[in-house]
């Protein structure tokens, strides 16, 4: 069937658009408000947009010029951290969700540094998701992105592959290597199978000297909105609350 997969892709934005309808249920009045980065997370920028359409007023700071560009269009005030330091709630999507420690992998839009950066200084990361990237290992289908230093990146590339099982340079779209909002190169890296034990593999990671920042995101996720045919679930975390940090 010629059509089938605009039909999978349509059923499948449908179901990013509700996660990102619930998780934008979270935003109050004079929020400052953390912009996310990737398909998903365009569709709670929109939603975020048509709530401020209606008055509810809020601020946002974007995670990357993509998701700045398309706040901007759609009427959204921005600020940054020159302005404030602290973000109440950030919306934000991932490649994947671990079941249970709510720990994820994120990057394959190229934004990991910025998001985050924005995480980190997020009260509350509210993570939006179908249910195709829900899954029982993180590394399942997505390699982990590392954002490195364009200097020397192929002796870092060397120390991930000591213990990497395969280390690709990401390209942009015209085939040259992909350079981050932040300047920087991205080494996507697979670990031979599902990965046992990300707090030590990120630690393992973030050692080598040129990594700017690992697309593992440990205990930061809270809530985490998965969208499947049933309708949209919210998973919390076992976590005590407070992110920051
Ligand atoms: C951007 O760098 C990523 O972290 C995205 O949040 C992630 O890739 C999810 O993107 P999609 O919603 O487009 O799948």
């Amino acid at each position: 069937m010629a059509n089938e997969p605009i039909v999978a892709d349509a059923a499948r934005d449908a179901l990013k658009r509700a996660a990102a309808e619930a998780a934008v249920e979270l935003v109050q009045e004079g929020m400052i408000v953390g912009l996310g980065t990737g398909s998903t997370a365009a569709f709670a920028v929109e939603a975020l947009a048509r709530r401020h359409r209606q008055g509810l007023r809020f601020v946002g700071i974007p995670t990357s010029e993509r998701a700045a560009a398309q706040a901007r269009a759609a009427g959204i005030p921005l600020s940054s951290f020159a302005e404030h330091r602290q973000i109440d709630l950030t919306i934000d999507g991932a490649d994947e969700v671990e079941r249970g420690t709510l720990n994820l992998i994120k990057g394959l839009g190229g934004a990991l540094l910025r998001e985050k950066i924005v995480a980190s200084a997020s009260r509350q990361l509210a993570i939006i998701v179908d249910d195709a990237k829900l899954v029982d290992r993180l590394g399942t289908h997505a390699p982990v992105p590392v954002e490195v230093v364009a200097f020397g990146m192929e002796v870092t590339r060397a120390a991930l592959e000591v213990f990497a099982s395969e280390v690709r340079p990401r390209l942009s779209p015209t085939g040259e290597l992909l350079v981050t909002d932040g300047g920087n190169r991205i080494l996507d890296c697979r670990f031979a199978g599902p990965i046992a034990d990300p707090v030590r593999l990120e630690d393992r990671i973030r050692r080598i000297v040129g990594v700017v920042e690992s697309g593992l995101f440990i205990g930061r996720a809270d809530p985490v909105f998965v969208a499947d045919k049933q309708g949209v679930h919210r998973l919390d975390s076992a976590r005590p609350a407070a992110l920051s940090g």
